[in-house]
């Protein structure tokens, strides 16, 4: 493959996240950082001359537990033993939920790789790194995230509709994303392709799954509703949630976008509009009552 010349410098220092897949011959050299953030470094590898991308993940301390639990309520912990302490938060307990954190971006990705969802081909995890493909646009370099670029309506319409299916198919192998948005999204050749998958959530054991589910539908439609307005318009998260509950969602589900509620679920306005509506009606025989008394 022919390589952009972003990629074609001379190899950097090793990082130290990365030294073990280098003494245990996973990478020959590190091309380049990609990006370094709060939770994860990202680089491009050279793995026997083919490039790939590797994500080391940060420590919990530097990475922060916070919400941590929200994620990973409903999946399935290796022993009662674990889960029990993973719920004590001691130390034994915060060692699972480290390897399971680090452990669930791969295990998302051949899930979804299986799924038939665009992510990039997981190759393997080893000691905290994730190796995976390298997404590259046309030239070879790496793939351009969707906030990165300028797209048309067309385009929009296309991508957006692209997404909705992978939303779909993604439910339909039990994962919703929870934090997929324009910066989580890379754009290859062919088009969308969906990375950064530690928090993935199981969309049947977790309470917070619908709420999570909505926010990637709506954080699609927002940023694609910026080059095609009338897409602010629909109706997705909704719809996709009341297939999926019913049990009649499948990888080839026909969307519409569009969401009628329940009509036979009260109307809290039109009630009270109707109370209203009495109310002045007996206050007006009252007043007519007491018009006949005084005559
Ligand atoms: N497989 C990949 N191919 C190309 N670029 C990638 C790949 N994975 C991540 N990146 C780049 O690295 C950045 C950070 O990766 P990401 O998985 O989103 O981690 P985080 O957002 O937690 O730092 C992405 O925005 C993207 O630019
Ligand atoms: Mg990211």
């Amino acid at each position: 493959m022919r390589l952009g010349s972003a990629v074609k410098s001379a190899p950097m220092k090793i990082p130290k996240g990365l030294q073990p897949l280098i003494d245990d011959g996973m990478v020959d050299t590190v091309v380049r950082s990609l990006k370094s953030g709060k939770e994860a470094s990202v680089y491009i590898v050279d793995c026997g001359g083919r490039l790939r991308c590797a994500k080391v993940y940060k420590e919990a301390e530097q990475r922060g537990f916070h919400k941590l639990a929200q994620y990973q309520e409903g999946r399935k912990t290796r022993s009662s033993r674990d889960a029990r302490a993973m719920g004590r938060r001691g130390r034994h307990g915060r060692r699972v939920q480290e390897a399971e954190w680090k452990n669930a971006e791969v295990e998302a990705l051949y899930r979804l790789v299986g799924a038939g969802v665009r992510v990039p081909a997981p190759h393997l995890v080893h000691e905290g790194v994730l190796l995976m493909e390298l997404v590259q646009d046309e030239r070879g370099d790496p793939a351009p995230r969707l906030n990165d670029v300028d797209i048309t309506a067309e385009q929009a319409r296309k991508w957006h509709a692209f997404m909705m299916v992978q939303i779909t198919r993604m439910l339909c192998a039990g994962l919703i994303h929870g934090d997929l948005s324009e910066f989580n999204v890379l754009l290859d050749a062919a088009g969308p392709v969906i990375i950064d998958l530690p928090q993935a959530v199981n969309a049947a054991g977790n309470n917070n799954a619908f709420a999570m589910l909505e926010r990637d539908v709506n954080n699609m439609r927002a940023t694609f509703g910026r080059a095609a307005p009338e897409l602010l318009e629909t109706q997705y998260a909704h719809e996709l949630w009341k297939l999926y509950e019913a049990g009649e969602l499948t990888p080839d589900s026909l969307l519409t976008g569009r969401f009628a509620h329940d009509p036979t679920a009260p109307d809290v306005n039109a009630v009270l509009e109707h109370i209203e509506d009495e109310r002045r009606e007996a206050e007006a025989r009252q007043r007519r009552r007491e018009e006949a008394d005084a005559v």
